[in-house]
């Protein structure tokens, strides 16, 4: 079971100071454990964690490992911090920032090349699945990722992201056995996982685990998703 929590555009280097402070000393039972803060704030992250089973991620990837790239940082460099993995093709850089299947694909292969694990993110919108168009957009959004070992898949239905609407588990259940049968990878469920609904997600089959946003900022709804993840 791995339990990711990605913080988003959220948390410096001094809240993440304080945030890992507390995360050592917090009870996370025996999920594996990654935390994905942003760049400016990753090697605070892998200093104050070094010596604990949590890992640290970052949150994006570039495909070249130095160049003229205005704003991105590469698997290498990424590497050289003692960053252990990447998130891509998260749905907010594929709708905000132009993120494609293509660019994905390329960010997962060279982050998966220089030896970092990788978390691909994808997931249907509102729309898509109201037109019964689920399983088409996970089929196209798969079809570009690799086969690797290290390679994570996250479920996020875009409708379920940050609303506070969480797919039922069956739905959840669905979507990954589905993915599954694409590509044989852990696949993590992610779209306003808390607490109260972290051990009913988890207990099905085929989700192996959580891509946690908002509940990821605080130790104590973090922790308990960790724990909850223990029980099963
Ligand atoms: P929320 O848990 O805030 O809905 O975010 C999910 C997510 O996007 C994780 O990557």
């Amino acid at each position: 079971m791995l339990i990711a929590g990605n913080w988003k555009m959220f948390k410096g280097p001094a809240e993440t100071a304080a945030f890992c402070l507390e995360l050592r000393r917090a009870e996370v039972g025996v999920a594996d454990v990654v935390v994905c803060p942003p760049f400016v704030s990753l090697a605070t992250a892998v200093q104050l964690l070094a010596g604990t089973e949590i890992a640290v991620a970052a949150q994006n990837v570039h495909w070249d490992s130095e160049g003229a790239f205005t704003g991105e940082v590469s698997p290498t460099m990424l590497r050289e911090l003692g960053v252990y993995g990447a998130i891509v093709g998260h749905s907010e850089r594929r709708q905000f920032f132009g993120e494609t299947d293509e660019t994905v694909a390329r960010r997962a292969e060279a982050a998966l090349a220089a030896g970092l694990s990788v978390i691909a993110c994808v997931g249907e919108t509102q729309a898509e699945r109201e037109a019964g168009e689920t399983e088409e957009v996970l089929r196209r959004q798969m079809s570009v990722l690799p086969h690797d070992e290290q390679l994570v898949v996250a479920y996020e239905p875009v409708w379920a992201i940050g609303t506070g609407k969480t797919a039922t588990p069956q739905i959840a259940q669905d979507a990954h056995s589905f993915i599954k049968s694409l590509l044989d990878a852990p696949v993590l469920y992610g779209g306003s996982v808390k607490p109260d609904n972290a051990a009913e997600l988890l207990g099905q089959p085929a989700v192996d685990g959580a891509l946690v946003g908002g509940a990821s900022l605080e130790v104590d709804s973090f922790t308990a998703i960790c724990r909850a993840a223990t029980h099963l």
